[in-house]
């Protein structure tokens, strides 16, 4: 007799596993979405973008795309119990929509590359605050600039970063990604509980305020939209299967749409909570909002750094960080390991320390290009910038339009209401979604896309 999962499905053999209960999921994919994009990526993209003006599109984005297209990425994954490929495999056969999936794995593969690099420098941040080097007064630009031109000390981060995610991958579903989240998840959070009441306790500065919170308009442009809808797919880890893999774990009785309102929810709930917290520090400090990727690892030192127990809250700062990171990075691992062991019938360890690896040499490019390779530019963009927008600007969208594409036309609206009301009984907004999937979320993405694009290269 065929091996059968938990809901039937066909496994060829093998049995795959499932969360073991139901706050598993929720931190798991939780986890996946809080991350640098969160902390590090969505303050300084706010900020180069004009700030509050940016912050209203950028929610428009996250509940009109973001939020369907995370209740279409788990139905899609707990229909199929596959990764991305072989998802759209199973619901399609003999057609190329598999190709989306690919894309998807190709884009885990490529972001945890440059993430690990950013990944890295934060936790070599948590050993400096922990030594106490943040002192008041001194050159915090001087001291990040030294970090990234190290070039063995940013290989050396970025590859403990890389074996940390390897490690938990290999331990499995339960007993490396849900065991890791669930002690990690509440911890960050009571981090970050500590630090909002510290930030506001300090003496805060309205400019930053101000800045954040009163919207100028004629800021905005088609980059704009697209740096909007860039930030929200990444901030939501969509487009590129990650919550696809982790919905393919869950069972029939959880409550799809609730569990993808409350990931879309805390997430934005810290986003902009990171924005509080760092913009009024800025302007305090007198530096730029503008000064894009580097703004946490300067702005937030130079901070702690003139408070009493500085160092201690800089611990905490940046073990959150790289806490959030830690369990993003594992759902990018997870999503090409998931592809190696359905499709190529890899063994799980084998599979993350493999790809691991090669994900880490792919790394090297971007963590040595601000000493060995900082000659390169491609649109006065770093190396990591490169990766970053590659993958953020172009690929997570492109994704995020096909497979709503797929599910809206091809496989069929009904079929995802009716996965997603399997645990409900109701599913409230189900009109609203199968309309905003089939029509909004295609022309929005490409109409921004196509505008976008069309921008930067003719700047
Ligand atoms: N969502 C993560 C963050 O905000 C990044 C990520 C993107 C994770 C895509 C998985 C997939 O940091």
């Amino acid at each position: 007799m065929a091996d059968l999962d938990n809901n039937g499905t066909d496994l060829g053999g093998r049995e795959r596993e499932s969360w073991s209960n139901k706050l598993g999921f929720i931190f798991a994919a939780t986890g996946s979405a809080i991350g640098l994009g969160n902390i590090w990526r969505f303050p300084y993209v706010a900020g180069e973008n004009g700030g509050a003006a940016f912050l209203l599109i950028y929610i428009l984005a996250i509940l009109l795309i973001g939020l369907p297209v995370m209740v279409c990425e788990m139905t899609l994954g707990r229909r199929t119990q596959r990764n991305p490929v072989g998802a759209f495999r199973r619901l399609a056969p003999n057609t190329p929509w598999w190709l989306v999936g690919a894309l998807g794995v190709i884009t885990g593969f490529v972001i945890l590359s440059f993430y690990s690099v950013v990944a890295g420098w934060s936790l070599s941040y948590v050993v400096k605050a922990m030594v106490g080097t943040f002192t008041a007064g001194m050159d915090f630009e001087g001291m990040f600039i030294t970090h990234v031109q190290s070039p063995s000390e940013v290989v050396g981060w970025h590859g403990v970063f890389i074996l940390l995610t390897i490690l938990i991958i290999s331990a499995g579903v339960v007993k490396g990604i849900q065991k890791w989240v669930e002690f990690l998840m509440p911890v960050l959070f009571i981090l970050l509980l500590v630090l909002i009441v510290r930030g506001v306790t300090l003496e805060g500065a309205g400019a930053g305020l101000e800045f954040y919170l009163s919207p100028d308009f004629s800021e905005i442009t088609a980059q704009t939209l697209l740096d909007a809808i860039s930030q929200a797919f990444f901030t939501l880890s969509l487009g590129m299967g990650a919550i696809l893999t982790y919905g393919s774990y869950l069972r029939k009785r959880e409550n799809i749409p609730v569990d993808a309102g409350a990931v879309v929810g805390l997430d934005t709930l810290i986003a902009i909570v990171a924005g509080f917290a760092i913009f009024p520090a800025v302007f305090a400090m007198g530096l730029d909002p503008q000064s894009g990727p580097n703004l946490t690892f300067i702005t937030l030192p130079a901070v702690f750094a003139e408070m009493p127990l500085g160092n201690l809250f800089g611990f905490f700062f940046f073990l959150l960080l790289s806490i959030a990171a830690l369990t993003s990075g594992i759902s990018l691992l997870e999503v090409v390991v998931a592809y190696l062991i359905d499709e190529r019938g890899w063994e799980r360890s084998k599979a993350a320390i493999t790809i691991g690896g090669l994900i880490f040499l792919f790394g090297i490019p971007p963590v040595l290009g601000y000493s060995t390779f900082s000659g390169f530019s491609f649109m006065e963009m770093d190396i990591l910038d490169t990766y970053d927008w590659l993958t953020s600007s172009i690929f997570l969208p492109l994704g995020g339009l096909l497979t709503a594409l797929f599910v809206g036309h091809v496989w069929g609206a009904r079929q995802s209401v009716e996965e997603a009301r399997k645990g409900v009984g109701r599913f409230y907004f189900e009109s609203s979604y199968i309309f905003v999937l089939k029509w909004v979320v295609p022309l929005v993405i490409a109409a921004i896309m196509i505008a976008g694009i069309w921008q930067s290269f003719s700047q």
